[in-house]
C-alpha cells in the first residue's frame, strides 16, 4: 500500500465492509494504546474483528500480533475501539499507519480519541501522570499527507491551529476538577522510535516545546484533522527524561506505569464520550 493512488475507493471499501456488519455509525472511535486497553472492559462489545479479516488493512508480519476493531456501547454511545495501533517504527509506511482513520471518517465517525505511553520531559511531571494533548510538535522524519492531495477527504493545506478539540478537552477538564482527579496538560512531541531518547533528545525535546515524547499519535491526528474530524487525546507519563531525573527507561518500566495510570485514563474516556 505504500504507493498509495486510490486511498480514497479502498479506505471506503473497508468502510463499507464494515458498515455490513454493524447496523450503526459509531460516534466515536477510540484509539487503544498502552494506558487505555482496560476500557475494553467497559465496552458492551456487538461485534469484534480481528485487523486479519478486513480488507485492506495493513498486515501484521509479527507473529501473534494482536489487533482488531471493537464495535461496541461505551457509556451508552456506540464506539469502535482499535485494539491495536500500527506504529511508524514497525515498518508501516505512513498511509498504512493512518489507514484506519481514513476508514473511520469513510464510515461517518466524526470523533477520535487517541491515547498513548510517553516520555516526560517537563519539570512539573512525575511517573504515572495524566496528560491531557493540548497540541503536538511532528518530529516523523515525513508527514502521511505527504503526496497528491485528495481533495474529497481535505484540502492540501490543513489548518492545524486546533489540531485537539477545546471543547473536549474542556469537558475533561471540568470533569477531572469536580472529581478531584490530577490531570496534566502539555504538548506531545512524536519521534519516530524505536529507540527512547539520548539525554540530549530529551533535553532537545524540551527546548523545542515539547511537554512529553513518543513514537505515536501525531500521524493519525494530522490525517483526522485533514478531514476535519475532532480530536482529543491522552497520555500516561510513563517515564521522565530530564537531565536531573533520568532513570533507565525500557518496556518493560513503560508497561508497568501506563497499567498504574490506566484506571484514570479509561474513567476520563468514558466520561467525555458519555458526556459529549
Ligand atoms: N520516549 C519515547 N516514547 C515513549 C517514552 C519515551 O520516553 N515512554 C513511553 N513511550
Amino acid at each position: 500500500m505504500s504507493e498509495i493512488i486510490n486511498e480514497f475507493e479502498m479506505s471506503l471499501e473497508t468502510a463499507n465492509f464494515l458498515k455490513g456488519k454493524i447496523n450503526y455509525t459509531p460516534e466515536y472511535a477510540i484509539v487503544l494504546g498502552s494506558g487505555l486497553g482496560s476500557l475494553v472492559e467497559d465496552i458492551e462489545i456487538d461485534r469484534e474483528i480481528s485487523y486479519k479479516d478486513i480488507p485492506n488493512f495493513p498486515v501484521s508480519t509479527v507473529k501473534g500480533h494482536k489487533g482488531s476493531l471493537i464495535f461496541g456501547t461505551l457509556n451508552g454511545k456506540k464506539i469502535v475501539a482499535m485494539n491495536g495501533r500500527f506504529h511508524y517504527y514497525e515498518g508501516y509506511d505512513m498511509k498504512q499507519v493512518t489507514f484506519p482513520e481514513r476508514v473511520f471518517w469513510q464510515m461517518g465517525i466524526k470523533k477520535l480519541v487517541v491515547s498513548n505511553a510517553s516520555g516526560g520531559v517537563n519539570r512539573n511531571f512525575s511517573i504515572g501522570d495524566v496528560m491531557l494533548i493540548t497540541d503536538h510538535i511532528n518530529f516523523f522524519p515525513e508527514n502521511p499527507l505527504r503526496g497528491p492531495n485528495d481533495e474529497r477527504f481535505g484540502p492540501r493545506f490543513v489548518n492545524m491551529s486546533e489540531p485537539y478539540s477545546r471543547k473536549m478537552l474542556q469537558v475533561v477538564r471540568n470533569y477531572a476538577a469536580k472529581n478531584n482527579i490530577k490531570i496534566k496538560e502539555g504538548t506531545y512531541l512524536g519521534l519516530q522510535g524505536p529507540t527512547f531518547e539520548t539525554l540530549a533528545e530529551y533535553t532537545m525535546v524540551r527546548n523545542v516545546g515539547g511537554d512529553a515524547v513518543g513514537m505515536s499519535t501525531v500521524p493519525e491526528v494530522i490525517v483526522a484533522k485533514h478531514m476535519d474530524m475532532e480530536v482529543f487525546g491522552i497520555s500516561v507519563i510513563t517515564d521522565i527524561g530530564t537531565a536531573e531525573f533520568i532513570e533507565e527507561v525500557n518496556h518493560q518500566e513503560v508497561l508497568k506505569a501506563a497499567k498504574a495510570a490506566e484506571p484514570i485514563v479509561r474513567e476520563l474516556v468514558g466520561k467525555l464520550v458519555e458526556l459529549y
